[in-house]
């Protein structure tokens, strides 16, 4: 797929990975949906936008409510008729061991990571259906990979995104719409503003600008494949996990839980 005049909704468009994505996908002179809650920081991406010449539209939208994202997607669909790429990125994470994390605070980030592209991918994939095209990205994480101490209930969630998307992939065989997920490891955003990673060190040497995650959400855009993890070299991370989940899982465990540990 050409990316020119398609129309890209992207979610948690109005700071990171997503503001990021919204620029690239301009650069290709596609026609942008920018959804998250906070207005003002969306309006300020959008102005950002406004150098590309290109089509944009500003929904204020909460994903964890369904109500929010039915109203959401009958204005989109009303101006666009379609959405060409559905980018689900829209997350967070509260960090902590399950035993000090409320259910409250474990319930929302499913709600937000997982049912948040749920009832954006119900509410747009008819007319994908409909059209025979279409491509869903689904941000999720290498934490989709590795259960870890300090972010399990953040791991379940995006768990659940892979799970999802992979059953969902088999499903759509021979429509002509695509889904892929996106599975970076740690990015350089405001993703750990959060007040609960306070006592953590800021960012790993390893850790990615938005920028390059951004590249991978237009190339998945495209791409047969169900997951591409970035950089691409953590794969061989993910693949030894899973031939020898008793070399490498104590390793991790071992690493995260002192880090776990040192917060408290
Ligand atoms: N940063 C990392 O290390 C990292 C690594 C792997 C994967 N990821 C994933 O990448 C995605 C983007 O995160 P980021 O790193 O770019 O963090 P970020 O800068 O904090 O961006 C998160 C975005 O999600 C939006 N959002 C959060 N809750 C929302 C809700 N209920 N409804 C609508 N929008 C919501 C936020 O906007 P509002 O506050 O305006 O709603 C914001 O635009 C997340 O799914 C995250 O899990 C991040």
């Amino acid at each position: 797929m050409g990316f020119k005049n398609k129309v890209i909704l992207i979610t948690g468009a109005s700071s990171g990975i997503g503001r990021a994505t919204a620029i690239e996908f301009a650069k290709l002179g596609s026609n942008i949906v920018l959804v998250a809650r906070k207005k003002d920081k969306l309006e300020k991406v959008a102005d950002e936008l406004k150098k590309f010449s290109i089509s944009t539209l500003v929904c204020q939208c909460d994903v964890s409510k369904k109500d929010q994202v039915k109203e959401m997607s009958k204005i989109v669909l009303e101006k666009f008729d379609t959405v060409d790429v559905l980018v689900n990125n829209a997350g967070f994470a509260i960090y902590g061991s399950v035993y000090d994390l409320t259910i409250d605070e474990i319930e929302s980030q499913m709600e937000t990571n997982y049912f948040g592209m749920i009832y954006c991918i119900k509410n747009f994939l008819p007319s994908m259906i409909s059209k025979k095209s279409g491509h869903i990205v689904n941000v999720a994480s290498v934490a989709a990979s590795f259960g870890l101490p300090g972010i399990a209930s953040y791991c379940a969630s995006k768990f659940a995104m892979l799970g999802f998307s992979e059953g969902l992939k088999h499903e759509l065989k021979d429509t002509g719409i695509g889904i892929t997920v996106v599975s970076p490891i740690m990015v350089r955003t405001s993703f750990f503003d959060h007040t609960s990673f306070e006592k953590m060190p800021k960012y790993s040497p390893t850790s990615l600008s938005s920028e390059t995650v951004a590249k991978t959400i237009v190339k998945a855009a495209n791409s047969p494949r169900l997951e591409i993890i970035v950089p691409s070299i953590v794969r061989g991370a993910v693949w030894m996990k899973n031939t020898f989940p008793y070399l490498i899982n104590p390793i991790l465990g071992k690493s995260f839980k002192k880090q776990l540990d040192s917060t408290k």
